[in-house]
């Protein structure tokens, strides 16, 4: 269970659901974990459970990053797992006919941006010793479209192309640092609140949100986190460039399947 013993490791969004769950694994696997969020006192609460360390960190802002590039200037591992859906102030239209141009950017800000960022101070954070594991949390919505949520499908698609890109740069340049993007999808995490709803028709909203998911239930953030321990590991040092989906078997098959 010391899988990453003594390396730092950075984790974004990390005061709940699946960054969370993922600070927590990797203390746990003897990790030196920075749990970083926008939400400092949540993000202060849950670093304290975990017994690791907290840092504020705005993944939009350069300057947020700068400070963490003082106070953490070296790192072996970098998780960009902060995201938003676009719908954490309700339910206003994300359509590709309908989304207004500012929270189409207001999704891009947090996703893209704030991944475009974290790689960057991924990539200053390992040069020195050449080595290290970035971790980008797209989603399946970055491989399918999505009607209802343009934005944060186009957001998520490129922080796949983006991975990839990250990966070919540093093995251009003769380092060992690996990037690689995780696809979840339906993870139970505060995130799918808004969708869910409470009330009577809580259950049956979940159940027909994972109908379509061959393993009929939603995911546990702990189910990505142990595929994240892996990846951080060096039991995965051949792996870069890649995407793994962590879905109950849903991009295995095809709605148009014949039964
Ligand atoms: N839950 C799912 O089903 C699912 C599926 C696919 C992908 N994902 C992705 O996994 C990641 C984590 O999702 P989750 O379900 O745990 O979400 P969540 O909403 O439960 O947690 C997101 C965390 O990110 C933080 N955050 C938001 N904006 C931030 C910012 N600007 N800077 C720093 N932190 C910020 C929030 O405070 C929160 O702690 C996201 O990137 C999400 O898109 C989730």
């Amino acid at each position: 269970m010391q899988r990453l013993k003594n390396k730092t490791c950075v984790v974004t969004g990390a005061a709940r659901g699946i960054g969370r769950a993922i600070a927590a694994r990797f203390h746990d696997e003897g990790a030196i974990v920075i749990l970083t969020d926008i939400d400092a006192v949540s993000g202060a609460a849950a670093a304290a459970e975990i017994g690791c360390r907290f840092e504020p960190l705005d993944v939009r802002e350069e300057g947020d990053w700068a400070r963490l590039a003082g106070i953490v200037p070296v790192a072996d591992v970098v998780v960009n797992n902060a995201g938003i859906t676009g719908f954490e102030g309700g339910m206003v239209p994300h359509d590709p006919e309908h989304a207004s141009l500012a929270d189409w950017r207001a999704v891009h800000r947090v996703n893209l941006d704030g991944t475009f960022l974290g790689c960057r101070y991924a990539i200053g954070a390992m040069r020195g010793t050449g080595t290290g594991s970035i971790l980008n949390i797209s989603s399946r919505s970055g491989l399918v479209g999505i009607p209802g949520a343009a934005a944060y499908a186009a957001s998520k698609a490129a922080i796949r192309n983006h991975s990839k890109t990250v990966a070919l740069y540093c093995a251009q340049q003769g380092w060992q640092i690996r990037c690689n993007s995780i696809h979840p999808a339906a993870i139970l995490t505060p995130m799918w609140e808004p969708m869910l709803g409470s009330g009577p028709g809580r259950e049956a909203r979940m159940q027909a949100l994972v109908a379509d998911t061959p393993l009929r239930r939603f995911g546990m953030p702990e189910e990505v986190a142990a595929l994240a321990v892996t990846l951080a590991s060096d039991e995965a040092t051949y792996v870069t460039g890649t995407e793994i989906h962590v879905d109950g078997g849903l991009l295995a098959g095809s709605a148009a399947s014949p039964g």
